[in-house]
This record gives C-alpha cells, sequence and structure tokens, in this order.
C-alpha cells in the first residue's frame, strides 16, 4: 500500500513567516501573489541579519578571519544548493542576481558560439525572461527564434515542439513551471526530445523549486536558472546551474576583480569554475540566505507541501468555477497552486484593486507573458499564486472578496 504524504502543519509553518500575521487596509492579509515573490521565514532573515551584525566581510580576498569566515558560509550556501538540486559538483552551481541574469549570461556566453542560421527552440508559454535575451541573441548573431504552440488547457503541444526540432536546432529553453497559468511541463522528456535532436538545454526554473523537488540530472538538461525571491529566499540572488563539461567550455560573461587567475596589461587569464562566471563582489549575504531557503525547504519537505497546495488548487479551482462569468485559464492536470482567471465585462486590474481593499494580495496583468496573453486572446489576467503557507480559509476569502467585486460591478 502507498503511504499518503503527512499533513503538513500550516498553523506552525505560518508562524515561522512574520508578514503573514499583519494586516493590509484593516483586514488580515492574505498573500496571493506568490508567483511575484514569496514571503521569507524567519530563519532566512535571521541568517542575512546575523551575517552583517557578526559576520560581514567580502569574500575570497581576505587573510583575516572574518573573510575567510564569510567566504566559507558563502561556499557552504553552493554545496547546499548543489546538494538540493542534485547537482553532479559545486562548481556547477554560478551564482548570479537571479533567473533573469542566469540566462541572459547562458545567451550571451553560450550563445556565442553560435552561427548564423541556427535555431533556439522556445514555447509560447514563455516568461519575457525567456523570449527576449533570445530575440536579442538571434538579432545580433542572425539566429532564427521558433515557437512551440501551446495547447487550449495551456500546455506545451509536444508535437509542435518536436517538429520544430531539427540538426539546427541548438538551443532549446523553456519554462519548468508557467509563471501565468500553473501549468507543470513535461521537461524531463522535452529534455529527452532536444537531445535527441543535438540541442543544448535549457530550463527556466523560477517557478520550479517554489513547488517542486529539482533533480537536475534526473531532468537531463544543461542549464536550469532559478531565483532566491521565488524560493523563499532573498531578492538579487539567484542561481545558474550548467553542467560542469558544457561551462568549461565558455567564455566568461562578465570581466572584473575575483574572476581572473592572471592580470598583465597585454592578456588575463581566467579563474576555473564556479569563479569565472562570477566577476566583481557578488551578493555576499544573498547567498547565505538563499542557502538558509533551501535548508528550510529541506527541512518542511516538498512532498508534504506539494500535497497541502494541490489540496489548495482543488478547492480555489472548484469555488472559483462556481462565480458566474469568471473563466480560469489553464486547466493543465499538471498544475502548481496558481489559477488565473478573467471575469466578464470587469479589467484584471479593477479585479485586484477591489481584492486588496479586503486585504488580498493578488496579481493582475500580463505576466510578462504577452506572446501568450495575445496567443489567448486577451491582454491579461487575474492571478491567484499559492504557497505551502497559505490556507484553505484564505481559498475561501479570496472567494469572498471576488463576491464583492461582482457587487461593484452588477
Ligand atoms: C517563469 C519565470 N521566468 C523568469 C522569471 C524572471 O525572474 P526574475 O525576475 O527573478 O529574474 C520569472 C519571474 O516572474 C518567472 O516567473
Amino acid at each position: 500500500m502507498v503511504e499518503a504524504p503527512p499533513i503538513m502543519d500550516v498553523d506552525t509553518v505560518r508562524a515561522q513567516f512574520p508578514i503573514l500575521s499583519r494586516s493590509v487596509n484593516g483586514k488580515p492579509l492574505v498573500y496571493l501573489d506568490n508567483a511575484a515573490t514569496t514571503q521569507k521565514p524567519q530563519a532566512v532573515i535571521d541568517t542575512v541579519s546575523h551575517f552583517y551584525a557578526h559576520e560581514n566581510a567580502n569574500i575570497h580576498r581576505g587573510v583575516h578571519y572574518l573573510s575567510m569566515n564569510a567566504t566559507d558560509a558563502y561556499d557552504r550556501a553552493r554545496a547546499t544548493i548543489a546538494r538540493a538540486l542534485n547537482a553532479e559538483f559545486e562548481q556547477e552551481i554560478i551564482f548570479t542576481r537571479g533567473t533573469t541574469e542566469s540566462i541572459n549570461l547562458v545567451a550571451h556566453s553560450f550563445g556565442a558560439r553560435l552561427q548564423p542560421g541556427d535555431e533556439i527552440l522556445i514555447t509560447k508559454l514563455e516568461h519575457h525572461a525567456n523570449i527576449v535575451p533570445w530575440q536579442i541573441l538571434a538579432e545580433e548573431r542572425g539566429l532564427t527564434l521558433r515557437w512551440a504552440d501551446v495547447t487550449p488547457s495551456g500546455e506545451v503541444d509536444l508535437d509542435s515542439f518536436q517538429s520544430l526540432l531539427s540538426e539546427k536546432t541548438k538551443l532549446a529553453a523553456f519554462n519548468h513551471v508557467s509563471n501565468a497559468l500553473g501549468t507543470i511541463n513535461p521537461v524531463k522528456e522535452m529534455t529527452r526530445l532536444a537531445k535527441a535532436a543535438g540541442a543544448t538545454v535549457l530550463v527556466d526554473g523560477a517557478q520550479g523549486p517554489p513547488h517542486l523537488l529539482v533533480d537536475v540530472r534526473d531532468i537531463g538538461c544543461d542549464f536550469y536558472a532559478l531565483s532566491g525571491h521565488k524560493v523563499f529566499g532573498p531578492d538579487g540572488i539567484g542561481v545558474l546551474y550548467g553542467r560542469h563539461e558544457l561551462l568549461e567550455t565558455m567564455p566568461p560573461y562578465q570581466g572584473g576583480g575575483d574572476m581572473i587567475e592572471r592580470v598583465t596589461m597585454e592578456k588575463t587569464t581566467f579563474r576555473g569554475l564556479p569563479e569565472r562566471f562570477e566577476a566583481g563582489t557578488p551578493n555576499i549575504s544573498g547567498a547565505i540566505g538563499l542557502g538558509a531557503a533551501f535548508d528550510y525547504l529541506q527541512s518542511l519537505g516538498w512532498e508534504e507541501f506539494h500535497a497541502h497546495e494541490q489540496a489548495l488548487l482543488k478547492r480555489a479551482t472548484e469555488r472559483l468555477s462556481e462565480i458566474k462569468g469568471l473563466t480560469i485559464h489553464g486547466t493543465a492536470p499538471e498544475k502548481v497552486a496558481v489559477v488565473s482567471f478573467t471575469m466578464d465585462g470587469i479589467h484584471p486590474h479593477d479585479i485586484g484593486t477591489i481584492l486588496d481593499t479586503r486585504g488580498v494580495a493578488i496579481r493582475a496583468g500580463h505576466h510578462c507573458t504577452q506572446p501568450l496573453m495575445t496567443h489567448f486572446g486577451f491582454t491579461g489576467t487575474a492571478r491567484a499564486s499559492f504557497a505551502f503557507y497559505n490556507t484553505l480559509a484564505e481559498v475561501d476569502q479570496l472567494v469572498e472578496a471576488i463576491q464583492v467585486v461582482h457587487q461593484y460591478f452588477s
């Protein structure tokens, strides 16, 4: 018999997130904008604040105690993240500013080897961060950008994806989870297809680890990009996982201190991985805080909170579907707890603004996925995106607030 995962104690978890007990507009905060950014547990706040209060120093260059200590803490964070993602080597974890910078790093550095006529395959489900760097690169280097279709339920159309792969495809880049619709993409299968065609694979994982246990070796991808602020860690820090052999062959992304071996007036030689891709003083406290966030997630267990989030998704989908004139966009069978919707005759921004008066924070707009919105024929949606610290009662508060929206417009 398969054992059911233990039910997460949401009250205990919520108590670890100080911001969740505040009010907004005189109402208890119902925070449902987690796809934009997540709230931080006390463990992360304490780690960052402890670093500045007791451990602050620049890394790598110091012979003094504090600098060596900070370097150790920074390296430990890298090791924690490597383990959490099941990377083979710690050096495969490059600290960046976030998913956007991770993708731009690949576009600049890996992109330098692409030749006119080469193709990059993305999907219509992508965030602008996984579109614009490829458009810029395509323009600069005479490449062709191909777009795999999406199905009416908001899934990548695998037939379309496969049909666009050829020996010309040098890179396939797609998200693990759609921020706009919540679709979980079959990234392992997509990677297999792309690799069979000889392409290098980048997975935009901004919305992956906030909900799913990620195993980069099981997926088989070459790159996996993520943002600290979306995984309950600090902002201004992120990760590019890159396969060791591939990173080894890539030129630096930025030049400066810390990434060099030797600089002379004639020439510079570069350090090995990961320093070669981390020019300048990095976000030291951010990296350490991100390590603490992964430790925290590991202590909760992805399986436990995934089960809880699925219960939130089910309730939200059922209750919102009952509201007259409300349409849910994104109905894939495999979804994280994101519900994107429109209401007949009501602008998504009006929905968001009225919900805010009830303390309910959601996002309204195109969610940085304008090609996807255009494909479906609307300019934006209202989006409630949940995390493991949300409750079934908050789903009900969302529904009650939406009923108030109805009253405004009837
Ligand atoms: C799927 C996806 N990709 C990329 C990004 C960009 O992340 P960041 O702004 O943290 O770099 C986001 C942010 O919402 C996202 O949801």
